[in-house]
């Protein structure tokens, strides 16, 4: 039976074509399988298609294609198999992401110029490609999974991760004014550390214990998708500890 207390300006799920990169594993995969259960159709970005872990999915709402966030031909590839396949485009999710160690006094350049490529460019380029799509249904959604690290500067492994996830607030908050008229709303998420393997090795890192559950991100997820165009979240931060303002 229909919930008769739901908002009646929440977004249906059914038949709309949601994007996700980085959906093997972590939080991504996490996405992606909250969003399956609620009928989305999907179009996942992932650097290996054959992995094991997409058997799960219903085929019939589901492309699993290839994308590496270091090759730039992939995302429009990507692009152009998703409109291909399902026709429309409703949803983007830049998750994809990765964090390498990088101070100021110690460590090589170019591990500045790798997360730049996957943490900035990859979600700039889909964007770019993936807009005049979103822009189409009236409804589009763009999120973007920055990090507490885009909020502020506190000492951490890598000033060079920071300095990504604060240039991914500023792509958020430019897409949300190119998108604005035609319905667009863009979200920069900003979690604090979540339980993947990203921040496994970390040191000094939130302990397991009170990190954020993957699927906990992948319920945010969910629900932002679902609000109206009436009801726009430009920054949400889900912190694991206390802070001033986050
Ligand atoms: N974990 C945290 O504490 C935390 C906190 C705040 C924000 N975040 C952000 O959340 C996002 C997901 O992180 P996670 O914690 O789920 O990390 P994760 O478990 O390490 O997963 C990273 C994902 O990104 C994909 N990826 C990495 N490099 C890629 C590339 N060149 N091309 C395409 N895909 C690539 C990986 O694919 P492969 O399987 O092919 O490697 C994997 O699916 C990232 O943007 C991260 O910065 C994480």
């Amino acid at each position: 039976m229909a919930d008769a207390s739901a908002s009646p300006e929440m977004l249906d799920p059914t038949g709309r074509v949601v994007m996700l990169s980085g959906a093997s594993r972590g939080i991504g995969l996490a996405i992606a399988r909250r969003l399956h259960a609620q009928g989305y159709t999907l179009s996942l970005g992932v650097r290996n298609p054959d992995a094991a872990v997409f058997a799960a999915f219903d085929p019939a709402r589901t492309l699993v294609q290839r994308f590496d966030a270091e090759q730039a031909e992939t995302a429009a590839q990507w692009v152009d198999a998703t409109v291909a396949r399902f026709g429309r485009i409703d949803a983007l999710i830049n998750n994809a992401g990765i964090l390498r160690p990088l101070d100021l006094r110690s460590g090589d350049e170019s591990v500045l110029d790798e997360m730049w490529a996957v943490n900035v460019k990859a979600p700039f380029r889909l964007i770019r490609l993936a807009l005049p799509h979103l822009e189409k249904g009236g409804h589009g959604r763009i999120i973007n999974v920055a990090s507490t690290d885009g909020k502020r500067y506190r000492d951490t492994v890598s000033v060079a991760y920071a300095m990504t996830k604060h240039a991914v607030m500023a792509l958020t908050h430019a897409a949300k004014f190119a998108g604005w008229e035609k319905g667009v709303r863009v979200t920069a998420l900003c979690p604090g550390a979540v339980d993947t393997d990203l921040v496994a090795s970390v040191p000094g890192v939130t302990p397991s214990a009170n990190r954020i559950a993957p699927e906990t991100i992948a319920e945010t997820v969910a629900f932002l998708l679902r609000l109206p165009n009436t009801a726009s979240v430009a920054e949400l931060v889900l912190n694991t500890r206390l802070e001033s303002w986050i």
